[in-house]
């Protein structure tokens, strides 16, 4: 098999990459370890900045996001009954939209079969060579044979877990993590969201945050130990531990229903340097994971993306200067989205055996947000996203 730029991956990072470069005339394969039906079954988050849902329209999969997604003009950070709404429009002229990463998966794979690109599926044991040669090979293993991809370049899109970022020698890669004490707990439920816009809860039992993906069906979280596990947790159980952590008011007004999905995520900050290793370029969560708390995840994949597509379709066309700063540029916009992440986990977060010291100073953060425009408006550029 031959193609320009092989793709790891099927999550909506390698997706994208491959439809905004069918479109310029550059081929693609994409190699997935699972199944369709799988990628199609994870829950993740759900809100887009507005320059991702901006790429999504120049990649012309925009069709269903334009009908279902739902604009917000602002979100609500809550401490105890303190209820702070953030003017994303009023301060910063921007929105984001509510439209699950799951449904944006969904659209990329529609819109790549439309074009025609081949997605394998069940592909295991990729090795990746030849990555200082003018053509580099993939070997993997799909349907039971050995198989040989040549291409011109590779895209590294296989999540945090994936082969890509190994093959990278450990001792020309940088790593930084940070691994918080605890996990969110999420349920998504056929229920009318509780508030029209986001509420993010820090609560005296810990942290909360009510979430949407449509007006009848809501994605809640609480913040819980590591030990936990979903299944111990029981529908009621997470609706009374919910309402404890909302605002009165709130609570009061929060309608329950069966759980559709019910799992618990670790919270994770990290980063790999550089982005680049000869033809193999790294995209989204292979190269870096950020705590949900800022929405970042999958927002970070788009801007890589965003950079990636545009350096690939000039190197293909034999104009390198794109591919040799990628790296250099994707991870300056990345380490800003870590920044924030980790600061709003901060913020919200209360976090096991703190000292009186660290609680002091999440509560002064909290009130100078309430109290300063500037802090609001600094808060608002961050959460809808910096420029590209
Ligand atoms: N070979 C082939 N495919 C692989 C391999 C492998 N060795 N390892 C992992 N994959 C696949 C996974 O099965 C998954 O479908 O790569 C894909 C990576 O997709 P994501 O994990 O969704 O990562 P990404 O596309 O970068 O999207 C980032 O997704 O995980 C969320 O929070 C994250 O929102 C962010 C977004
Ligand atoms: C979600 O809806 O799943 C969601 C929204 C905002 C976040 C994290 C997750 O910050």
């Amino acid at each position: 098999m031959n193609t320009e730029v092989a793709i790891i991956g099927a999550g909506p990072a390698g997706l994208l990459l491959s439809q905004l470069l069918n479109r310029a005339g550059v081929s693609t394969v994409v190699l997935e370890r699972q199944t369709r039906a799988h990628v199609l079954a994870r829950i993740r988050a759900g809100i887009l900045e507005w320059s991702t849902v901006e790429l999504l329209r120049a990649a012309g999969v925009d069709a269903r996001m334009e009908r279902e997604g739902i604009p917000h003009d602002g979100c609500v950070l809550a401490s105890g009954d303190t209820q702070l709404r953030i003017d994303f429009r009023a301060l910063t002229g921007r929105q984001v939209m509510v439209y699950g990463q799951t449904e944006v998966t969904s659209d990329l794979y529609e819109a790549q079969d439309a074009m025609g690109t081949e997605v394998l599926h069940g592909v295991s044991d990729i090795e990746i060579t030849d990555l200082d040669a003018a053509r580099s090979v993939l070997h993997f293993t799909h349907e039971g044979a050995r198989r040989r991809l040549s291409c011109l370049f590779v895209a590294g899109c296989d999540g945090f877990h994936g082969v890509s970022r190994r093959t990278i020698p450990a001792d020309r890669r940088r790593e930084f993590e940070r691994v918080y004490p605890f996990g969110w707990l999420g349920v998504l439920s056929e229920t009318p969201p509780v508030h029209h816009e986001l509420i993010y809860s820090n609560a005296s039992r810990g942290f909360a945050l009510a979430s949407q993906r449509s007006e009848t069906r809501s994605r809640y979280y609480v913040q819980v130990p590591l030990t936990d596990k979903a299944e111990d947790w029981s529908d009621e159980a997470f609706w009374d531990e919910l309402r404890r952590r909302l605002p009165g008011e709130v609570a009061a007004r929060l309608v329950t229903g069966p759980s559709i999905e019910k799992s618990i995520a670790p919270l994770r900050s990290f980063v790999s340097e550089p982005m680049r290793w000869g033809n193999l370029f790294l995209a989204g969560d292979a190269a870096h994971i950020v705590p949900p708390t800022g929405a970042k995840g999958l927002n970070l994949a788009a801007s890589d993306v965003h950079y990636l597509h545009r350096a690939l379709i000039d190197a293909v066309r034999g104009d390198r200067a794109g591919i040799d700063s990628y790296s250099e540029r994707a991870l300056r916009r990345v380490w800003k989205a870590m920044r924030f992440s980790w600061a709003t986990t901060t913020m919200m977060h209360r976090f096991e055996g703190e000292d009186s010291f660290a609680e002091a100073m999440r509560r002064a953060t909290l009130d100078h947000l309430g109290a300063s425009e500037t802090a609001q408006k600094d808060f608002a550029e961050n959460y809808t996203g910096l420029p590209f």
